[in-house]
C-alpha cells in the first residue's frame, strides 16, 4: 500500500476502514472488519531500562504486572478531568495501534448516556485528536450501538424500543425513537462494580471470615460462575501467608449478589425510569413496551439474566414484556458502532 500522492486517479480511492469503538470504565472494545478485541481500560507506564524513555503498557498486561500503579482513567465511561483525558488518549492510541487500525478509517464511538458535558467533551477530544478516523469520527449513544446487533442490519436505528445498559459503574435506560433518545435515565447505584464488592463481603461471611478475596477475584467469580439457569457451587484455594493452602467452596455468595442486583435493576426500571417515560411520552411508552426491551453491557452476559429480567419485570408491571440481547452484550456496542460506521462511510461516498 505504498502509493504516493502524485498518482491521484479514480482507481486510487482510499480504502477506508469502518471501525466501532466502545470505551468503558472497565473494558474497551474495538470492532474492525477482521477483528473484535476487548481489553481492560487501564494503563501503566515504566521507564525503559536501557534508554530511560517512558514506555506504555495497557490492558491485562498492565493490570497484572503493575498492580501497584495501574491507572483506570474512566468514570461512567468518561475521562472526568485533564489528567484522565491525557491517560485516555495514550491508552486509546496504544490500543488502536496494537490492533492495526489505520488512520484512513471511519470511526464511530459509543458514548454513555450521562449528563456530564465536560466528560463527554473530554471523550470527544480523545477520539478526535487520535491518529485514527481521518475519514470521519462520529459519536452515538452506547445503548443504541449495543442494541444494533440484537436487530437485523441497522433496524435498531429505525425502531421504537427501550434499551437498558448494564455496565460496571452505571445502569442506563432510555427509549429510542428512530435513533432519538427519549427520557434518558442513569444511576450509579446499581452496578457491576457493586456486585463485585458484595461478593467480597459475602465470601467473607460464607467462609466465616476465613477468606477475603480481592475485588478482581470477586469479578472473576462473577464472570466465570454467575448463572441464573445452572449455577454450580465452585471451589477455590487461597495460599495462607504463613504457608499452607486453604480450600473453600462458594455456594451462595455469587448468586446472592447477582440476584439482589437484578432485583435492583428491575426496581430502577419499573419505579424510576418507566414512570418518567410514561409521564413525558405516554404513546411511545406503550409502543415500546409492546416491543422487545434490549439489554446491553457486560452484566447482560450472565447466562439466564435476560430471561430472568423479563420474568421479574413482567411480574412487577403486571403485564407481559419481552427482553432480548445481542449474543455478546459486552461486545455489542462496538459491533453496532462498526455497522453504523460502515453505513456512514457508504453515504459519504
Ligand atoms: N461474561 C460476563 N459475565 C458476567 N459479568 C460480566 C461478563 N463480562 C463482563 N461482565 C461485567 O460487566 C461489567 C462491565 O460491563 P461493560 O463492559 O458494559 O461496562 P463498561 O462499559 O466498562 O462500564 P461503564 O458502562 O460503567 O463505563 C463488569 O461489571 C463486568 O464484570
Ligand atoms: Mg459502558
Amino acid at each position: 500500500m505504498s502509493s504516493d500522492s502524485q498518482s491521484s486517479t479514480d482507481a486510487d480511492l482510499p480504502s477506508e476502514t469502518p471501525v466501532g469503538v466502545k470505551l468503558g470504565s472497565t473494558r474497551t472494545v474495538v470492532s474492525t472488519p477482521d477483528d473484535l478485541e476487548r481489553t481492560l481500560t487501564c494503563l501503566a507506564t515504566y521507564e525503559d531500562a536501557l534508554t530511560g524513555e517512558e514506555r506504555v503498557l495497557y490492558g491485562e498486561e498492565a493490570a497484572v504486572e503493575y498492580p501497584d500503579r495501574v491507572r483506570y482513567m474512566l468514570r461512567s465511561g468518561l475521562p472526568e478531568d485533564d489528567d484522565n483525558a491525557e491517560d485516555a488518549a495514550t491508552f486509546f492510541e496504544a490500543f488502536m495501534e496494537a490492533n492495526g487500525v489505520p488512520a484512513e478509517s471511519g470511526v464511530v464511538y459509543a458514548v454513555p448516556t450521562i449528563d456530564n458535558e465536560e466528560g463527554i467533551a473530554n471523550l470527544e477530544s480523545v477520539i478526535e485528536s487520535s491518529s485514527v478516523g481521518e475519514s470521519l469520527v462520529r459519536a452515538y449513544p452506547e445503548s443504541l450501538c449495543g442494541a444494533v446487533p440484537a436487530f437485523d442490519g441497522l433496524d435498531a436505528v429505525d425502531s421504537i424500543f427501550l434499551s437498558i445498559n448494564l455496565g460496571s459503574t452505571n445502569l442506563e435506560a432510555c427509549a429510542y425513537r428512530r435513533g432519538e433518545q427519549l427520557a434518558p435515565f442513569a444511576t450509579g447505584g446499581v452496578t457491576g462494580n457493586e456486585v463485585d464488592r458484595r461478593i467480597v463481603a459475602y465470601v467473607e461471611e460464607e467462609t466465616q471470615g476465613r477468606v477475603k478475596v480481592d475485588i478482581t477475584t470477586a469479578r472473576e467469580y462473577k464472570e466465570d460462575h454467575a448463572d441464573f439457569e445452572n449455577f454450580e457451587p465452585f471451589t477455590d484455594v487461597i495460599q495462607q501467608p504463613g504457608g499452607g493452602a486453604h480450600e473453600f467452596t462458594i455456594e451462595d455468595s455469587v448468586m446472592d449478589a447477582v440476584d439482589e442486583y437484578l432485583d435492583e435493576v428491575v426496581e430502577a426500571v419499573a419505579n424510576d425510569f418507566l414512570p418518567e417515560l410514561a409521564n413525558d411520552y405516554m404513546k411511545v411508552y406503550q409502543l415500546a413496551l409492546d416491543e422487545r426491551i434490549v439489554l446491553t453491557g457486560g452484566m447482560a452476559c450472565i447466562p439466564g439474566l435476560v430471561e430472568e429480567f423479563q420474568r421479574r419485570l413482567s411480574e412487577e408491571l403486571q403485564r407481559d414484556v419481552e427482553a432480548t440481547a445481542a449474543d455478546r452484550p459486552d461486545l455489542a456496542a462496538a459491533e453496532g458502532a462498526q455497522r453504523i460506521a460502515e453505513q456512514l462511510l457508504l453515504h459519504q461516498g
